[in-house]
């Protein structure tokens, strides 16, 4: 696993097999804060001051993270939980500077805390953010909760088509409450067609730096 320093300074992994990197090269906290922060948790905590989120890929905790703290800034409470097939090794994890710049230094040990929290278990990190790992497969994954939020951060439909199916967001559609948003990186032709298949409606939006579009997928019953 190979560490890299994109364009805003952040760090990100590149995968040794799959050829990948976990985040975009052109800013990896840029990224997350566009597609997963800004149009995913910032609609949702309009509206409501307890929210449940899904995560599918925790990879180095970075969504995680800066979820945690944008739950700290809007005062609201979150419960998150999120899937991982590959855990990273601690040798990498303290290795990742996300929380180094001055302005995140007072959450350098919360970064910390969501790497060494146990897994299969809902850890309560703070009064904003609790937080439930689960080693296991999206494929495999069957949720008894009911979630506001989806944060569909899998590596790339040519990587793990797998996971891009009507099948896996059908699922999830379910998973969701009625309002509840899933919001992707992906702005794949394909893939917002399969997410449509599920039943959700698309939302095609700009995308962060270096990509022109992201997706936002609603579940809306009327
Ligand atoms: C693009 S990275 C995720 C980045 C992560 N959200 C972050 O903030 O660092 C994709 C992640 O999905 C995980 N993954 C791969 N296959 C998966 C599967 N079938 N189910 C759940 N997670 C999977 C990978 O191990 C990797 O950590």
């Amino acid at each position: 696993m190979k560490i890299i320093v994109t364009k805003d300074g952040s760090h990100t992994l590149q995968h040794p097999e799959l050829d990948e990197t976990y985040h975009s090269i052109h800013g990896a906290i840029q990224e997350s804060m566009h597609v997963f922060i800004e149009a995913g948790l910032k609609a949702i905590a309009h509206q409501k001051k307890q929210i449940s989120i899904l995560e599918i890929g925790f990879g180095t905790g970075l969504n995680a993270w800066l979820t945690a703290l944008t739950a700290y800034e809007l005062t609201c409470a979150v419960e998150y939980t999120t899937l991982e097939t590959f855990p990273l090794i601690p040798e990498i994890t303290h290795q990742l500077n996300f929380a180094n710049s001055a302005r995140y230094k007072e959450f350098n040990i919360l970064f910390a805390e969501l790497h060494a929290s146990e897994w299969e278990k809902l850890i309560h990190l703070n009064s904003f953010f609790s937080l439930e790992k689960k080693h296991i497969k999206l494929e495999d994954f069957e949720s008894k909760k009911q979630f506001d939020l989806i944060y569909f951060d899998a590596f790339s439909p040519q990587s793990q088509p797998e996971l891009w199916t009507v099948a896996q967001f059908s699922k999830l559609y379910k998973s969701l409450y009625n309002s509840g948003i899933l919001v992707t990186y992906c702005a794949k032709g394909a893939v917002k067609r399969n997410l449509k298949e599920a039943g959700f409606v698309i939302e095609t939006l700009p995308g962060p730096p270096g990509k022109r579009e992201m997706t936002r997928a609603v579940k809306m019953i009327q």
